[in-house]
Formats: structure tokens, C-alpha cells, sequence
């Protein structure tokens, strides 16, 4: 497969990229899908990065938001690679776009400064997706916080991507602000 990989800082994006990720946004999402989804009541983060893979032709198949977090596990401070809106345009799914944007976002964290996991909230249906990429769910307890207060996640699953610790699978991680 003969792709375009780009990794764009947010404020950095282009008129034609804009154009083209809300493209790919209402491709994927119907306005009464988007209206009905059950994560509007949530405060998410916004994404510091953005990976845009692009087909051959020059469309844009898939978008991954990046961030890093400063947080805590089970009280001792962590730096957590936070990968969000994963989505393929519908035409190009099932053709190993999703996965190309993975591993580009763990190649991103691992050349950022000590980067201890990264992490990802997605269904349970997508837990075997992940899993083939070397994901496994995390079983603790997740802290976000909204409108300032802290609050436990239990909006999704949550799964981790070991990096400079080993998996992180299990006790108390606070991300310290919003989930992704
Ligand atoms: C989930 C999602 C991002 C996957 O995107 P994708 O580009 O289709 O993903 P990939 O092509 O890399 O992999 C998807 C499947 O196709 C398979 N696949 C990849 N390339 C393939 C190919 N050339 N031929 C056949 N199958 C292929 C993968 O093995 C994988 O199989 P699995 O579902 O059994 O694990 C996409 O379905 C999507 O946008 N869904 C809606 C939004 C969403 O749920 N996002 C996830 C938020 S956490």
C-alpha cells in the first residue's frame, strides 16, 4: 500500500487539510449519528497532534489525534501518549489505514522525551482490532476530570501501548484532566 503519512500540529493545518478532515468527519458520522451520540454530555480533550494518512489518490482515508499528558499511576507522575478520533473515511476501511495511523503514533511517542504508555478509550468490539497491534485493555480505575472535578471514566474501555514502562494494565491512573 502506497501511502502519505502526515503528522500535523493542530494550528498548523492547512486550508485543504481542514477541508478534507471534515470530509472524512461527515463521511464516517451522519449529523443524527453525531447528534445522538451518547459522548456529547462528556468534556473531552482536544488533540495537540493530528496524523493524516492519505491514499495514493490524495484523499484522506484516516485521521489519529495525538496528545501527551502529564498524569499519575497509583500516585507517581507519568508522561502518557494519548491517541484519540481514530477514524477511517468508510470507503477506505478494512484496507490497513487505521493501522498504518497506529503505528505511526507510537513511532511519534517513542521519539518524544520518555514517554512512559500510550493510551486509547475505545468499545469493547474493538478491543481484538487493538489487540493485534499489541494494546491491552486496562483494568483499573481511570480518573478525568470534568468541569474541573475529578471523576471516574466508565464511558469506554480503556487500553495501553507499553513504551518506556512495561504494559500498564492494572491500579489507580489519574489523567489529570479531561479523557481523549
Ligand atoms: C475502527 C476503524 C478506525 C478501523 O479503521 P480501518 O482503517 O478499517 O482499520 P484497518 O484496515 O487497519 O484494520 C481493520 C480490519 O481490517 C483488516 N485489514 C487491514 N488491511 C486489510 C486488507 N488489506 N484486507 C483485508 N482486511 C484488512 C485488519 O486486520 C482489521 O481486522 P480486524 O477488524 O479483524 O482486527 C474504522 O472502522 C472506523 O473509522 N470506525 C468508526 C470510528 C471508530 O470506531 N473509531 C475507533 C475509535 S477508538
Amino acid at each position: 500500500m502506497s501511502v502519505r503519512i502526515d503528522i500535523r500540529p493542530k494550528a498548523e493545518l492547512t486550508a485543504d487539510e481542514r477541508t478534507a478532515f471534515v470530509a472524512l468527519c461527515a463521511a464516517a458520522y451522519s449529523p443524527e449519528e453525531s447528534a445522538a451520540w451518547p459522548g456529547r454530555k462528556l468534556e473531552w480533550a482536544l488533540p495537540d497532534d493530528r496524523i493524516l494518512v492519505w491514499t495514493e489518490t490524495g484523499e484522506l482515508a484516516c485521521h489519529a489525534g495525538l496528545l501527551i499528558r502529564e498524569a499519575q499511576w497509583n500516585g507517581q507522575a507519568v508522561r502518557v501518549g494519548g491517541i484519540g478520533s481514530v477514524v477511517t473515511h468508510p470507503r477506505w476501511r478494512k484496507q490497513g489505514f487505521a493501522t498504518v495511523a497506529l503505528r505511526r503514533a507510537i513511532t511519534f511517542f517513542e521519539s518524544q522525551p520518555a514517554i512512559d504508555f500510550a493510551l486509547l478509550a475505545c468499545e469493547p468490539r474493538l478491543f481484538p482490532f487493538y489487540a493485534k497491534l499489541g494494546w491491552e485493555e486496562f483494568h483499573g480505575q481511570l480518573l478525568v476530570r470534568q468541569q474541573g472535578a475529578t471523576t471516574e471514566f466508565t464511558f469506554n474501555k480503556i487500553m495501553t501501548y507499553p513504551l518506556a514502562l512495561p504494559q500498564l494494565v492494572e491500579g489507580q491512573l489519574d489523567l489529570m484532566g479531561p479523557p481523549w
